[in-house]
Protein backbone atom coordinates (compact mmCIF):
# COMPACT_ATOMS: atom_id res chain seq x y z
CA UNK A 1 0.00 0.00 0.00
CA UNK A 2 0.95 3.37 -1.05
CA UNK A 3 0.49 6.32 0.76
CA UNK A 4 0.52 9.99 -0.90
CA UNK A 5 -1.17 13.27 -1.57
CA UNK A 6 -4.46 13.42 -3.18
CA UNK A 7 -4.64 15.91 -6.03
CA UNK A 8 -7.70 17.70 -7.55
CA UNK A 9 -7.41 14.52 -10.83
CA UNK A 10 -8.18 12.42 -8.06
CA UNK A 11 -11.57 13.77 -7.08
CA UNK A 12 -14.07 11.66 -9.15
CA UNK A 13 -12.25 8.56 -7.65
CA UNK A 14 -12.33 9.96 -3.99
CA UNK A 15 -15.82 10.91 -4.04
CA UNK A 16 -16.95 6.94 -5.92
CA UNK A 17 -15.10 5.68 -3.00
CA UNK A 18 -16.66 8.01 -0.21
CA UNK A 19 -19.86 6.75 -2.14
CA UNK A 20 -19.10 3.11 -2.13
CA UNK A 21 -17.60 3.03 1.84
CA UNK A 22 -21.26 5.15 2.94
CA UNK A 23 -19.73 7.95 4.27
CA UNK A 24 -21.84 10.67 4.52
CA UNK A 25 -19.84 13.78 2.86
CA UNK A 26 -21.41 16.67 1.25
CA UNK A 27 -21.31 17.15 -2.97
CA UNK A 28 -22.68 20.25 -3.29
CA UNK A 29 -20.94 21.89 -0.06
CA UNK A 30 -17.61 21.54 1.39
CA UNK A 31 -17.00 18.32 -0.78
CA UNK A 32 -18.14 20.17 -4.17
CA UNK A 33 -15.56 19.76 -6.69
CA UNK A 34 -14.88 23.51 -6.22
CA UNK A 35 -14.32 23.56 -2.95
CA UNK A 36 -12.07 20.81 -2.64
CA UNK A 37 -10.33 22.67 -5.27
CA UNK A 38 -10.28 25.76 -2.39
CA UNK A 39 -9.13 23.90 0.18
CA UNK A 40 -6.20 22.19 -1.36
CA UNK A 41 -4.35 25.34 -2.52
CA UNK A 42 -5.09 26.48 0.91
CA UNK A 43 -3.18 23.62 1.97
CA UNK A 44 -2.98 20.18 -0.15
CA UNK A 45 -0.70 18.12 1.85
CA UNK A 46 -4.20 17.86 3.41
CA UNK A 47 -5.59 15.33 1.45
CA UNK A 48 -4.70 11.64 1.91
CA UNK A 49 -4.88 8.84 -0.30
CA UNK A 50 -4.14 5.20 0.12
CA UNK A 51 -3.22 3.46 -3.10
CA UNK A 52 -3.15 -0.57 -4.10
CA UNK A 53 -1.82 -1.08 -6.94
CA UNK A 54 -2.50 2.31 -8.32
CA UNK A 55 -5.88 2.21 -7.35
CA UNK A 56 -7.31 4.23 -4.79
CA UNK A 57 -8.50 2.30 -1.39
CA UNK A 58 -8.56 5.24 1.83
CA UNK A 59 -8.88 8.32 2.35
CA UNK A 60 -8.74 11.29 4.73
CA UNK A 61 -9.07 15.08 4.95
CA UNK A 62 -7.34 17.19 7.27
CA UNK A 63 -8.31 20.67 8.80
CA UNK A 64 -6.76 23.23 11.69
CA UNK A 65 -8.03 25.53 12.95
CA UNK A 66 -4.80 26.38 14.19
CA UNK A 67 -5.41 25.18 17.62
CA UNK A 68 -6.24 21.86 16.95
CA UNK A 69 -6.10 19.26 13.76
CA UNK A 70 -9.01 17.50 12.70
CA UNK A 71 -9.45 14.34 11.00
CA UNK A 72 -12.03 14.10 8.40
CA UNK A 73 -12.98 11.65 5.68
CA UNK A 74 -11.61 8.68 6.50
CA UNK A 75 -12.49 5.82 4.78
CA UNK A 76 -11.52 3.13 3.35
CA UNK A 77 -12.98 0.88 0.26
CA UNK A 78 -15.42 -1.92 1.71
CA UNK A 79 -13.12 -4.57 0.04
CA UNK A 80 -10.07 -3.59 1.90
CA UNK A 81 -11.08 -3.13 4.98
CA UNK A 82 -9.23 -4.87 8.03
CA UNK A 83 -5.44 -4.74 6.22
CA UNK A 84 -4.39 -1.49 8.11
CA UNK A 85 -5.10 0.91 5.45
CA UNK A 86 -7.51 3.16 8.28
CA UNK A 87 -4.47 2.86 10.68
CA UNK A 88 -1.36 3.89 8.54
CA UNK A 89 -3.96 6.96 7.36
CA UNK A 90 -4.39 7.78 10.96
CA UNK A 91 -0.57 7.63 11.33
CA UNK A 92 0.00 9.98 8.37
CA UNK A 93 -2.67 12.69 9.22
CA UNK A 94 -1.13 12.70 12.22
CA UNK A 95 2.55 13.08 11.35
CA UNK A 96 1.67 15.96 8.15
CA UNK A 97 -0.88 17.75 11.55
CA UNK A 98 2.24 17.80 13.66
CA UNK A 99 4.44 19.03 10.57
CA UNK A 100 1.95 22.19 10.72
CA UNK A 101 2.67 22.73 15.06
CA UNK A 102 -0.42 21.00 15.95
CA UNK A 103 -1.21 18.79 18.59
CA UNK A 104 -3.99 18.23 19.34
CA UNK A 105 -5.75 15.77 16.87
CA UNK A 106 -9.61 15.17 16.88
CA UNK A 107 -12.51 13.31 15.13
CA UNK A 108 -15.62 13.40 15.25
CA UNK A 109 -17.28 9.93 15.25
CA UNK A 110 -21.42 9.12 15.12
CA UNK A 111 -22.17 7.44 18.06
CA UNK A 112 -23.72 3.81 16.01
CA UNK A 113 -19.90 4.05 14.60
CA UNK A 114 -18.39 1.29 17.01
CA UNK A 115 -15.99 0.30 14.30
CA UNK A 116 -14.66 3.62 13.95
CA UNK A 117 -14.55 4.50 17.56
CA UNK A 118 -12.83 1.17 18.17
CA UNK A 119 -10.23 2.34 16.00
CA UNK A 120 -9.70 5.73 16.97
CA UNK A 121 -9.17 3.92 20.66
CA UNK A 122 -6.58 1.86 19.52
CA UNK A 123 -4.83 5.35 17.69
CA UNK A 124 -4.74 6.56 21.49
CA UNK A 125 -7.76 8.69 21.19
CA UNK A 126 -9.42 9.03 24.11
CA UNK A 127 -13.98 9.27 23.65
CA UNK A 128 -15.24 12.39 25.56
CA UNK A 129 -18.65 11.24 26.24
CA UNK A 130 -19.49 14.29 28.35
CA UNK A 131 -19.21 15.95 25.56
CA UNK A 132 -22.36 17.07 23.05
CA UNK A 133 -21.46 18.84 19.51
CA UNK A 134 -23.33 21.99 18.71
CA UNK A 135 -23.27 23.41 14.90
CA UNK A 136 -25.25 26.33 13.49
CA UNK A 137 -25.18 25.84 9.52
CA UNK A 138 -26.15 28.04 6.69
CA UNK A 139 -28.06 25.30 4.97
CA UNK A 140 -28.11 21.17 4.98
CA UNK A 141 -25.73 21.22 2.14
CA UNK A 142 -22.89 23.17 3.35
C1 LIG B 1 -13.70 2.82 9.79
C2 LIG B 1 -12.86 2.37 8.59
C3 LIG B 1 -12.18 3.61 7.99
C4 LIG B 1 -11.79 1.36 9.08
O1 LIG B 1 -10.93 1.07 7.96
P1 LIG B 1 -9.99 -0.24 7.95
O2 LIG B 1 -8.91 -0.01 6.93
O3 LIG B 1 -10.80 -1.45 7.81
O4 LIG B 1 -9.35 -0.20 9.41
P2 LIG B 1 -7.98 -0.95 9.84
O5 LIG B 1 -7.79 -2.18 9.03
O6 LIG B 1 -6.88 0.06 9.83
O7 LIG B 1 -8.39 -1.39 11.32
C5 LIG B 1 -7.88 -0.75 12.42
C6 LIG B 1 -8.66 -1.12 13.66
O8 LIG B 1 -10.02 -0.71 13.53
C7 LIG B 1 -10.87 -1.65 14.21
N1 LIG B 1 -11.72 -2.32 13.23
C8 LIG B 1 -11.62 -2.26 11.88
N2 LIG B 1 -12.62 -2.98 11.32
C9 LIG B 1 -13.34 -3.49 12.34
C10 LIG B 1 -14.53 -4.30 12.41
N3 LIG B 1 -15.16 -4.73 11.29
N4 LIG B 1 -15.01 -4.62 13.63
C11 LIG B 1 -14.40 -4.17 14.76
N5 LIG B 1 -13.28 -3.42 14.75
C12 LIG B 1 -12.77 -3.08 13.56
C13 LIG B 1 -9.96 -2.65 14.85
O9 LIG B 1 -9.65 -2.18 16.13
C14 LIG B 1 -8.74 -2.58 13.95
O10 LIG B 1 -7.56 -2.99 14.59
P3 LIG B 1 -7.09 -4.53 14.51
O11 LIG B 1 -7.16 -4.90 13.05
O12 LIG B 1 -5.71 -4.49 15.05
O13 LIG B 1 -8.08 -5.28 15.32
C15 LIG B 1 -13.74 1.65 7.53
O14 LIG B 1 -14.47 0.64 8.15
C16 LIG B 1 -14.68 2.57 6.77
O15 LIG B 1 -14.32 3.16 5.76
N6 LIG B 1 -15.93 2.71 7.28
C17 LIG B 1 -16.96 3.53 6.61
C18 LIG B 1 -16.67 5.01 6.72
C19 LIG B 1 -16.46 5.44 8.16
O16 LIG B 1 -17.23 5.09 9.04
N7 LIG B 1 -15.40 6.24 8.38
C20 LIG B 1 -15.08 6.80 9.69
C21 LIG B 1 -15.75 8.10 9.89
S1 LIG B 1 -15.34 8.75 11.50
Amino acid sequence: MQIRTLTLSDYDETVKLWAEAKLPFKPKGRDSRQAIAEQMNANLEFFIGAFEDSRLVGTVVLSSDMRKGWINRLAVHPGRRGRGAAKALIAEAERILRKHGVRIFCALIEDYNTVSRKLFKECGYVEHSDIKYFSKRDSDEV
